[in-house]
C-alpha cells in the first residue's frame, strides 16, 4: 500500500507546541509502523524564535506569520497549542474556514467558545479535535465518547486540576498550609500562568463543561456550573476532615438527573474508602459511571509536555485516519451538538451532606442555638466536633456534619447562624461526596 503523508502545522511552540513536534520526532517509526501514515510537520508558529527549544526544529518552517501555515494549501492539520482565548479563537476559526482539521489542547478555549467552533467545524465539513484539554495524557475524550459509546453517561466526577489537587495533598499528608503549597506547584510547573485558575476552580469548570458536553452530547455554557474553588480550605478544615475518615478534593461534577444536569465544581471531602481519595498530587482522575459499564476511573499525568503531546498525538492519528477514509467520522460535530443546550439544575435545589466549620464563641447554650436553626430548616446534624483550643480570643472551632440537605436551606440556615452575635465571620460549608 502506498504510504500516504499528513501534514500539519502548529500554532504556539511553548511546553506543549514542543511536545508535539517532539513526539513526531522521536515516534516517527512507530507511528508510521502503526498507521501506515507518515506524518510530517512542517510549519511552525510563534511570537518569540529567539527562545532556545529543547527540541531540533531544522526542517521545519518556523514562522512568526500565523497565514504561513492557515493559507498553505499542502497542511491539512492545525494543532493549536497557544494556550487562552486570544488569538487562538481567530486563528483556529480560520483554519476551520479553509477547510482544515484542526486539535486543540486548549480547554479554555473548548469551553468558552466551543459552540462557534463546533459550528464551524460542522459547516465547513472538517473537525476539531481536543483530547488534551482535559486530564492530559488520561484517553478521557475518546474514553467517553468511544470507548464508552454504548452507555447512558450517569455521573462523571473528575479531578481534573493538578495545582489544586497537588496543594490539597501536601496540606492533607504532609502538613504544609496552602500558600506553601501553592507556591510549590507553581514551582513545578503544573500551574496556570496565574494559578487564579486552578485555586479558584476555574479551571476545573472549563474541563467539566466540556465532560458534560460529550456526555451530553450538546455545548454546556460554561456559565451554567455552580463553582467554587479551594482558597477557602485551610489546614484545620483538611486536618478536621481527615480526623472524620475523609479527603478533601476539588471535584468537577457532572450528574445527569430527571432530565436537567447537576454540574458543579467545588472542594468536597471524599472518604477514604472511595478510589477518588487515593488520587495523590499532580495526578487526575475522572470516574466515570455508565449505564451499561458501571463504574470506571480513568487515572493518569493531567499535564506536562510529554503526557498533552501524547494526546494530541492521538487525535492527529485519528483525523489521519479518517482522511484515509475520505468521507471522516467528523467526529466532534456527530457527538457535540452545536446547536444544543443541556438543562442544568439551578444550585438551590441540589441535595447533598454538609460540612460546616465555624468559630463560635465558649458559653453555655451556643450550640443550642445552631442546632435549633439547622433544625428550624429541617437541616439534620450527623455529627459534631469541637475543640478545647481557643483560636480567637474565646472562640473555638466548631464541626457540624449534617445529614443531606437541601442546598436553598443550608443557605439560609447559614445566614442566620453567621449572623448570631456568638459566631465569627470565618466559616467553611463544604459538602462530602
Ligand atoms: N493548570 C492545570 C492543572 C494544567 O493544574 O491541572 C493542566 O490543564
Amino acid at each position: 500500500m502506498e504510504k500516504r503523508v499528513v501534514t500539519i502545522g502548529i500554532l504556539g511552540v511553548g511546553n506543549v507546541g514542543t511536545g508535539v513536534a517532539r513526539v513526531f520526532l522521536d515516534q516517527a517509526a512507530l507511528l508510521t509502523e502503526r498507521t501506515g501514515i507518515e506524518f510530517r510537520i512542517k510549519s511552525a508558529l510563534d511570537v518569540d524564535w529567539e527562545r532556545e527549544r529543547t527540541v531540533d526544529l531544522s526542517g521545519i518552517q518556523c514562522t512568526t506569520d500565523v497565514d504561513d501555515i492557515l493559507s498553505d494549501p499542502e497542511i491539512d492539520i492545525v494543532v493549536e497549542t497557544i494556550g487562552g482565548e486570544d488569538p487562538a479563537f481567530d486563528y483556529v476559526m480560520r483554519a476551520l474556514e479553509k477547510g482544515k482539521h484542526v486539535v486543540t489542547a486548549n480547554k479554555a478555549l473548548v469551553a468558552s467558545r466551543g459552540r462557534e467552533l463546533f459550528r464551524k467545524a460542522r459547516e465547513s465539513n472538517v473537525d476539531l479535535l481536543f483530547e488534551a484539554s482535559v486530564g492530559g495524557g488520561i484517553p478521557i475524550v475518546k474514553g467517553l465518547r468511544e470507548g464508552l459509546v454504548a452507555n447512558r453517561i450517569l455521573n462523571i466526577y473528575g479531578i481534573v486540576n493538578g495545582t489544586s489537587n497537588y496543594i490539597l495533598t501536601r496540606m492533607h499528608q504532609d502538613g504544609l498550609e496552602f500558600g506553601e503549597a501553592l507556591k510549590e506547584a507553581q514551582e513545578r510547573g503544573f500551574a496556570e500562568a496565574d494559578p487564579t485558575l486552578d485555586v479558584s476552580g476555574g479551571d476545573a469548570a472549563h474541563k467539566l463543561a466540556i465532560l458534560a458536553s460529550i456526555a451530553s452530547s450538546t455545548v454546556v455554557d460554561l456559565d451554567t456550573i455552580y463553582t467554587e474553588g479551594i482558597t477557602n480550605v485551610s489546614k484545620l478544615d483538611v486536618d478536621f476532615a481527615k480526623s472524620f475518615g475523609y479527603t478533601v478534593k476539588l471535584l468537577a461534577i457532572c450528574k445527569m438527573g430527571e432530565g436537567k444536569m447537576d454540574l458543579r465544581v467545588h472542594p468536597t471531602l471524599v472518604p477514604n474508602s472511595h478510589l477518588l481519595a487515593s488520587v495523590s498530587y499532580e495526578l487526575n482522575a475522572v470516574f466515570v459511571e455508565g449505564d451499561f459499564v458501571g463504574k470506571t476511573m480513568f487515572y493518569g499525568p493531567g499535564a506536562g509536555e510529554r503526557p498533552t503531546a501524547s494526546a494530541v498525538a492521538s487525535d492527529i492519528v485519528d483525523l489521519a485516519k479518517d482522511m484515509e477514509l475520505r468521507s471522516g467520522e467528523r467526529l466532534s460535530t456527530l457527538t457535540i451538538d452545536p446547536e444544543a443546550r443541556p438543562e442544568v439544575l439551578p444550585v438551590s435545589q441540589v441535595e447533598n451532606r454538609f460540612y460546616l466549620r465555624l468559630y463560635t464563641y465558649d458559653a453555655p447554650g451556643i450550640l443550642a442555638r445552631i442546632s435549633g436553626i439547622l433544625g428550624n430548616h429541617s437541616i439534620s446534624i450527623s455529627s459534631v466536633v469541637q475543640l478545647e483550643r481557643h483560636v480567637y480570643d474565646n472562640y473555638v472551632p466548631l464541626v457540624i456534619l449534617t445529614h443531606r440537605a437541601r442546598e436553598a436551606d443550608m443557605q439560609k440556615a447559614l445566614a442566620e447562624i453567621t449572623s448570631l452575635d456568638v459566631t465569627l465571620p470565618d466559616y467553611l460549608r463544604l459538602r462530602l461526596f
